[in-house]
Formats: structure tokens, C-alpha cells, sequence
């Protein structure tokens, strides 16, 4: 049956109620990132997680912090596909998590450092 304009129309989020949704979004976003990313990211993602910080001792790549200018440089989709497939020692998350939950997680990259961290101390981090 095609997708009548009715059908869309009611999915789309109303500007009115943008605000709740980019909240709901972005506490998602703190809660895979404390489950999937925390340990080697760090809790604040400052690349300084229990996991990142022994990378150094193995001398390979260590996580690099979510506001270093590496990562500041990456397009949003170049971030989604090093999330979904991994980089270096990196697990590929395209197994483990949703598009819409990789997504989610990218949206969290995209903050300002202030807005991160206010967000992920918040969420215990
Ligand atoms: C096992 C530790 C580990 C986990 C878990 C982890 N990362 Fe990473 N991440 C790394 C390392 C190490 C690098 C750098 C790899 C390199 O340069 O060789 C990296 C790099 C990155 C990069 C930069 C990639 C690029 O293209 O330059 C992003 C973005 C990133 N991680 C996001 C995430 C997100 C989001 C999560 C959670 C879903 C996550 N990482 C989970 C270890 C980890």
C-alpha cells in the first residue's frame, strides 16, 4: 500500500516538540555511550577510560578524546563508519548496535565539550 502524506506527516516531530525530543535523544546517547564507549573513551570522553589508558602501555593507538582536533575533523558520516566497522583496535559496532542507536551516538560527538560533559556527568559519568 503506498505511504499516503497523512502517514508521513504524522511521524515527523512538530518544531513545538523539538526540544523534548533532542533531550530524549541525547539521554539515550548518554546511556549507550556509558555501556558501549565509557571504558576506553573515558567518562567524559576525554580518551582517558580504564580500557584507553592501557592502550598506551601496549603503544598502539590510544582512544582519542571526543574534542581533540582528530576527531573535531571527522565528518559525521566518517564517524558513523569507524563506529559501525571499527578503526585500529577499535571494535566495529555495526553488530551491537542499531543505525539509529549508532546515530544517536554521533549526535553525542557533535556537542560542544561543555555540552558533552555537562551531559555525560549528569548520566554518572
Ligand atoms: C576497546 C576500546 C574502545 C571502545 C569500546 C570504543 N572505542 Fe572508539 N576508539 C578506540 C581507539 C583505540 C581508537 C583509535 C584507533 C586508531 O587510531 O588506531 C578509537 C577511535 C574512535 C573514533 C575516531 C575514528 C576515526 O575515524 O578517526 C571515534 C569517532 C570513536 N572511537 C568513537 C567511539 C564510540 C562512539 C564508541 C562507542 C560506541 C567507541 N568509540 C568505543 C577505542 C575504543
Amino acid at each position: 500500500m503506498p505511504r499516503s502524506s497523512h502517514t508521513y506527516v504524522s511521524k515527523v516531530v512538530r518544531p513545538s516538540d523539538f526540544d523534548d525530543f533532542w533531550k530524549a535523544v541525547l539521554e539515550q546517547a548518554a546511556e549507550l555511550y556509558a555501556v558501549n564507549c565509557l571504558m576506553c573513551h573515558g567518562p567524559t570522553a576525554g580518551g582517558d577510560g580504564i580500557v584507553g589508558l592501557l592502550f598506551q602501555g601496549y603503544g598502539v593507538t590510544p582512544p582519542p578524546a571526543f574534542d581533540s582536533d582528530r576527531v573535531r575533523a571527522l565528518s559525521a558520516g566518517e564517524a558513523y563508519w569507524s563506529v559501525t566497522n571499527g578503526f585500529g583496535f577499535m571494535p566495529a559496532f555495526g553488530n551491537l548496535l542499531t543505525p539509529q542507536e549508532r546515530w544517536t551516538l554521533i549526535h553525542l560527538i557533535g556537542l560542544s565539550s561543555e555540552e558533552r560533559e555537562a551531559l555525560l556527568e549528569s548520566n554518572g559519568g
